[in-house]
């Protein structure tokens, strides 16, 4: 059974009772959990663990709180953080020691190892009087304090005091532990940069969700991210740009004095900070330099690292058009934003900033990008074309493959692994390139049966930038990827040797990203859904009980001012023509129970008008179609304007 995880259903009853009839009322519970209500055990863990005994009879926060657990460097943030949970919202005293007689909770690492739990599992027991937290990692302990702040009521968010009488949370035992050991999020600060207090804030949150590696994607055509010392122009050019805002993708040309003063960059101090505030969070953190294509920052900082001379004249992207992807992939260069293969000052280059970048960087992975390099201008270039007479190469995808395993030598010579995007499948890549597969995930599965490791973070169900619903509720992009979907994500293909699957990743491009609010907006709640996918068992995911644990969510959100998208409320449009040419409209929706209300009168509709329940004909001169969603008698959804033009335009009239 999917959904709740009440392995054992304890409920203290009257002996009159039959047993029967106890088995009748656990039923009852999942029957309702199924249905999407709230969580039957008003438990809703996300993501949802390996196993809840849930009992009867609850625990009370006492009003003066003892937290025990062993002073040590790797605990301190995770004893940091319980204590201002617990008190922030209560007002109540919570104070850490290392020994008590009778502590409140007591944090505990095993001395003898619990099989079961691994290195980042814990069990979570929960009687009338305390709480033990037990795990053979510190990063277990950290996990498990997580699961026991998601038992407390929504309120324990808040950042200022909540008046409730008592603050209880149910009695239960909870055995818990990852699927896999990847469990990632992209954050794309190169088309928009976000400060070092902002990607802290962002690691804020995912940490609370079990991730447990930042992808930090810290170079594209509109941003050098990162100082690397002997190449200052990386920083002085290559992280700024001109600021627009609007639709990113057509921004009108730059004029040649506009200012270039939109953007920004780490110093290694701030990396180096970045790590550690990850590292308390059990988050590592790993770079992206992304090469050949995507480089246009690059090439604009050191012209020379170019095929083409008219580099001299480039600069960082801003949102203009760079790429013509009519003809599809590998898309055709408007201008050359490609490191030159063919130039020796390339790999002198690449060495630099591998050899800076490692040493910065704890952990094994460096991604070194590999994506959408296009081709066209290596086509036409004379050092191109004599490097592959050179190297006796036939095929110019062989020439990414040449500069791949060239960086491939770099990065093994400073003693780290080599992970990039599945495209460097195709121009050859030694078997200890890890393949982050993207393009769906079918590259994933062929890069493991050819024994690569592998991350899948397919577009299909992991790409965070795209629209969560209808193009006219969100900033358009050209794909969308609805919570549901996203749920239906599954890392582990059957069929593929689980050993060869690392994990799961969504990423956050942020090409149409402009802020920290909206980069939240965008990552919750998909960012629950890929959560859950890389953290539990498969056969716990259930999307009725997954999305009633949401709602749940969202109120915490919004008592800890995190933004999320509401858009798993929007109603779904299908528009298509009759045979007396008129516009049917049919609407559905993603989660049960809603009520759509709607207007063909250009008023603002709300429960009282009338209620969709069969599809519509649009009055003929309806200009408009407005929508709001209610569920149990409250407003959940957006006010929605669709233009009955665009229907049409759907519709193909
Ligand atoms: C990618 O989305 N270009 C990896």
């Amino acid at each position: 059974m999917g959904g709740e995880t009440i392995t054992n259903c304890k409920i203290n009853i009257s002996p009159v009772f039959m047993k029967n009839t106890i088995h009748l009322l656990c039923f009852l519970l999942f029957s309702i959990t199924a249905f999407g209500q709230s969580p039957a055990s008003g438990i809703a863990i996300i993501p949802q663990p390996v196993s809840i005994i849930k009992d009867t009879g609850h625990f009370i926060l006492p009003k003066s709180v003892v937290i025990q657990a062993a002073n040590s460097p790797e605990l301190a943030h995770t004893v940091a953080f319980l204590r201002e949970r617990l008190s922030e919202p209560t007002g109540y005293r919570v104070i850490s020691v290392t020994s008590s007689s009778n502590p409140t909770i007591k944090l505990q690492l095993n001395t003898q190892s619990d099989a079961r739990l691994g290195t980042e599992g814990y069990s979570l027991s929960v009687t009338a009087s305390h709480v033990v937290i037990k795990a053979n990692k510190a990063a277990g302990l950290f996990y498990g304090v997580q699961s026991f702040i998601q038992l407390f009521p929504e309120e324990i968010e808040s950042k200022v005091q909540v008046n409730r009488s008592n603050w209880t949370i149910p009695v239960a035992e909870i055995i818990d532990y990852p699927k896999l050991g990847w469990r990632g999020l992209m954050f794309d600060v190169a088309r928009h940069f976000f400060t070092k207090d902002e990607v802290k804030q962002y690691i804020d949150v995912m940490a609370r969700y079990k991730y447990n590696l930042l992808h930090l994607h810290l170079t594209d055509d509109e941003g050098w991210r990162i100082e690397i010392k002997g190449l200052p122009k990386l920083t002085e050019v290559g992280a700024w740009r001109v600021n627009r805002t609007g639709t990113f993708g057509n921004f009108i040309p730059a004029t040649p004095d506009e200012p270039r003063d939109y953007g920004g960059y780490y110093t290694q101090e701030d990396i180096k900070e970045l790590i550690k505030y990850a590292k308390d969070r059990f988050v590592d953190i790993m770079p992206e330099i992304d090469v050949p294509g995507h480089s246009l920052a690059a090439v604009a900082s050191y012209p020379d690292l170019s095929c083409t001379p008219e580099a001299i004249n480039y600069k960082p992207r801003f949102g203009e058009q760079i790429m013509d992807w009519s003809g599809g992939a590998p898309p055709k260069a408007l201008i050359d934003n490609t490191l030159c293969p063919a130039n020796e000052k390339v790999y002198s280059f690449m060495d630099t900033v591998i050899t800076q970048i490692a040493q910065l960087f704890p952990f094994e992975y460096i991604h070194l990008g590999g994506d959408e390099a296009p081709i066209n201008y290596w086509q036409s270039n004379d050092q191109v074309k004599a490097l592959m007479v050179r190297e006796g190469m036939k095929d110019i995808k062989d020439v990414q493959g040449y500069f791949t395993k060239r960086v491939e030598k770099i990065v093994e010579s400073k003693g780290k692994k080599m992970m990039a995007w599945d495209e460097v499948l195709e121009g050859g890549v030694s078997q200890s390139t890890a393949v982050m597969s993207w393009r769906g995930m079918k590259y994933g599965i062929e890069a493991a049966h050819n024994k690569h490791q592998v991350v899948m973070s397919p577009t299909t169900y992991a790409y965070l930038d795209y629209m969560q619903s209808d193009v006219i509720s969100e900033p358009r992009v050209y794909a969308s990827l609805r919570l549901n979907k996203s749920y239906e994500f599954e890392p582990v293909p059957d069929g593929v040797d689980p050993q060869y699957i690392k994990g799961g990743q969504g990423n956050l491009w942020t090409e149409q990203i402009y802020n920290i609010r909206q980069a939240e907006y965008m990552t919750w709640p998909r960012g629950f859904a890929i959560a859950e996918s890389v953290w539990s068992p498969k056969a716990k995911k259930n999307w009725p009980h997954f999305f009633a644990r949401v709602e749940s969510h969202f109120k915490r959100f919004d008592l800890a001012e995190t933004k999320y998208a509401p858009s798993v409320y929007d109603p779904i449009f299908k528009a298509t023509k009759t045979a007396d040419n008129r516009l049917k409209i049919e609407l559905s929706t993603e989660v049960p129970g809603l009520s759509i209300h709607y207007s063909f009168d250009n008023s603002f509709p709300d429960k009282f008008y009338p209620k969709y329940t069969t599809p519509l004909t649009a009055p003929v001169d309806a200009s408009q179609f407005k929508l709001i969603t209610y569920k149990d008698g409250k407003p959940v959804g957006r006010m929605l304007t669709m233009p009955i033009s665009e229907l049409k335009a759907r519709a193909r009239f």
